[in-house]
C-alpha cells in the first residue's frame, strides 16, 4: 500500500466493513441470551493466537470475520444472563449503542475542548449518579476505569488530605520521614483497596481491621477504641458498602457517624453496594453515605454500561486537584467551566466513558435503574428460595442484596471434607461452561457466591444454575 493511496483504500475498506458491521453486530446482541456462559475446552482455539505477526495483513473484513469466529468459539460470554462470576453487569440497549458510537467517533475526555459534548456529558452523568446514591451535589467526581481506581482516586485525596493534616503536601513532597497514614476498617475491606494502598506508600500491612468474627464483620465496639486509640491524629476510616462473597455491609451510617467524633477521612466502597440506594427496599443499608468523604461505584456492575466504567466521587474538588494536577506549556490550564478530567484523577487520555452512562440514565432515568436494581434483588430471593427448598444444598446467609452464597452439602460430612468437595464441584462447574459462577471463602467455609447484576437474567436461568451444581455434584460424588 503506497502512501498516498492509504486514506483512499482505508475509506474503501470501511464502507465495506460497515455495511458487514451492521450484520455482525445484529447477530452477536441477538444471540447473547442464547451463547453459552463459557465454551468447555476452548485451548484448541485459542492456539491461533500464537500465530507469528502477519507481514500483509488479511483486511479488515476477513479479520472481524475471523475475529467473531474465535471469540463465538472460545470467549466468555459475560454480558449473557448466566455469567454469575465476580459481581459482572450487562449492557443496557442504550448504554451499549452509545459506547459503540464513543468508539466510531473516538472520542476522547482529556479535556473540554477535545470533545464538548463527552466532557458535559459525563459533568452531567456524575451529578445524576449523586443524585440516585444520595450524594451531595457540591461533591465532585470523575469517571475512571472500575472501582479498583475509583479507590485509587478516592484514597489519593485522603492521602492528600492526612498530609496537608500534618502540614505536607504530599504530592509535591513525598512521604519520606512521615509516619504511616492509619487505616482503620473492618474484615470486609476490598482486595483492590489494598493495592492502591500499597502502591501510594501506605503500605496495605499497616491496614487494621476489626473483626468479630471469622468471616470479617466489624467490631464496632473495637473500632471505637482504635479510633480513640488515634488520640486526635489525622486518620482513615474504610467504610465497605458490599462484600463480594454475600453481599453484607458494614454498618455503615454507625461506622461513619464514629470516625465523625474524630479526625477522619471516611472512605465508602461501595463499588456494587451503593446501588442500593436506587431502591427504597435496601437503601437503608447505605443511609448516612452523604457524611462521608468520598466513595467509588462501578458502572460495568449495576449500572450494565460496558467495560470498562468506575466512578469516583471526592467531596473536595481542590483535594483531587492537588493529588493529581499535572501541567506543561502544551496542556490546558485548570477551567472549572472547560473542565480537563485528565487532571482531576489518574488518566490524561481517556475514552469517552460518559456516552454510555449519559445515555442509559437519559434513556431509562431514575425508574429504570430503580427497575433494574429490583430485579436482581428479586432473583436473589427467588434464587435463595431455591435454595432453601433443595435437598443436598444450603443457603449459608439470607441475602440482603444480590449476592447468595450457598454450598453442596449431602450430609454426613465434616467442614474440611465439605470444603473440598465444593471447591472441586466449583472447578467442574466452571469446566462444564453452561454458568460461570465462582466459589469463595465465608469464614471457614468455601461457598458458591452467585452474583446477579445483570437485567437479562431470568428466574429459569437461576433454576437451571440449581439443577446443574446439581447435576455436576452427582458426577463427581
Ligand atoms: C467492593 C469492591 N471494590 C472494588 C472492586 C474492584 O472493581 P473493579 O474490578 O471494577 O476495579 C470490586 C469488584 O468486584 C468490589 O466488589
Amino acid at each position: 500500500m503506497s502512501q498516498s493511496d492509504l486514506g483512499r483504500e482505508l475509506r474503501e475498506e470501511m464502507e465495506v466493513l460497515v455495511r458487514q458491521l451492521g450484520d455482525t453486530l445484529t447477530d452477536v446482541i441477538r444471540r447473547t441470551d442464547e451463547r453459552v456462559a463459557l465454551q468447555p475446552d476452548a485451548s484448541e482455539v485459542l492456539e491461533h493466537f500464537h500465530e507469528p505477526l502477519p507481514t500483509h495483513g488479511c483486511g479488515a473484513v476477513e479479520t472481524i470475520e475471523r475475529l467473531v469466529e474465535l471469540n463465538e468459539a472460545a470467549g466468555g460470554n459475560t454480558a449473557g444472563p448466566k455469567c454469575f462470576h465476580f459481581v459482572i453487569g450487562g449492557n443496557t440497549p442504550a448504554a451499549l449503542a452509545a459506547d459503540l458510537l464513543a468508539t466510531a467517533y473516538d472520542a476522547v475526555t482529556y479535556t473540554w475542548i477535545l470533545s464538548p459534548t463527552g466532557v458535559e456529558m459525563e459533568v452531567q452523568a456524575l451529578n445524576w449518579l449523586k443524585e440516585i446514591f444520595g450524594l451531595p451535589k457540591e461533591w465532585s467526581g470523575v469517571m475512571v476505569t472500575g472501582a479498583t481506581m475509583a479507590n485509587f482516586v478516592c484514597l489519593a485525596s485522603a492521602r492528600q488530605w492526612w498530609g496537608e493534616q500534618l502540614g505536607v503536601d504530599v504530592s509535591e513532597e513525598g512521604l519520606a520521614g512521615m509516619e504511616q497514614m492509619p487505616v482503620l476498617t473492618s474484615g470486609f475491606i476490598h482486595a483492590s483497596t489494598l493495592k492502591c494502598l500499597a502502591v501510594q506508600g501506605v503500605g496495605r500491612g499497616n491496614v487494621q481491621t476489626f473483626v468479630k468474627d471469622d468471616f470479617g464483620r466489624l467490631d464496632i465496639a473495637a473500632f471505637e477504641q482504635g479510633l480513640i486509640a488515634l488520640k486526635g491524629k489525622p486518620a482513615l476510616v474504610v467504610v465497605n458498602a458490599g462484600e463480594v462473597n454475600a453481599g453484607e455491609f458494614d454498618p455503615v451510617s454507625e461506622m461513619i457517624d464514629l470516625a465523625r467524633q474524630h479526625n477522619c477521612w471516611v472512605h465508602v466502597d461501595g463499588a456494587f453496594g451503593l446501588f442500593a440506594k436506587a431502591s427504597p427496599r435496601t437503601a437503608h443499608l447505605v443511609q448516612g453515605i452523604e457524611h462521608a468523604d468520598s466513595a467509588t461505584v462501578d458502572g460495568h456492575k449495576w449500572l450494565n454500561v460496558p467495560y470498562d466504567s468506575g466512578y469516583a466521587f471526592v467531596r473536595d474538588y481542590g483535594l483531587m486537584s492537588r493529588a493529581f494536577r499535572y501541567s506543561a506549556d502544551y496542556l490546558p490550564v485548570e477551567n472549572t467551566t472547560r473542565p480537563t478530567f485528565g487532571a482531576i484523577g489518574p488518566e490524561s487520555s481517556r475514552r469517552a466513558r460518559s456516552f454510555a452512562v449519559w445515555a442509559t440514565l437519559k434513556a431509562y432515568g431514575r425508574d429504570g435503574q430503580r427497575r433494574l436494581v429490583e430485579h436482581c434483588l428479586d432473583i436473589a430471593q427467588y434464587f435463595a428460595g431455591r435454595v432453601k427448598e433443595t435437598e443436598n444444598l444450603e443457603l449459608m446467609n439470607d441475602p440482603q442484596l444480590n449476592i447468595v452464597s450457598f454450598r453442596y452439602n449431602p450430609g454426613g460430612l465434616g467442614d474440611d471434607e465439605l470444603n473440598e468437595l465444593n471447591e472441586r464441584l466449583g472447578e467442574a462447574v466452571i469446566a462444564d461452561g453452561r454458568f460461570l459462577v465462582g466459589t469463595s471463602r465465608m469464614g471457614k467455609n468455601t461457598i458458591f457466591r452467585p452474583a446477579f447484576s445483570n437485567w437479562r437474567t431470568r428466574k429459569e436461568d437461576v433454576d437451571e444454575l440449581r439443577d446443574v451444581v446439581l447435576e455436576i455434584a452427582g458426577e463427581i460424588t
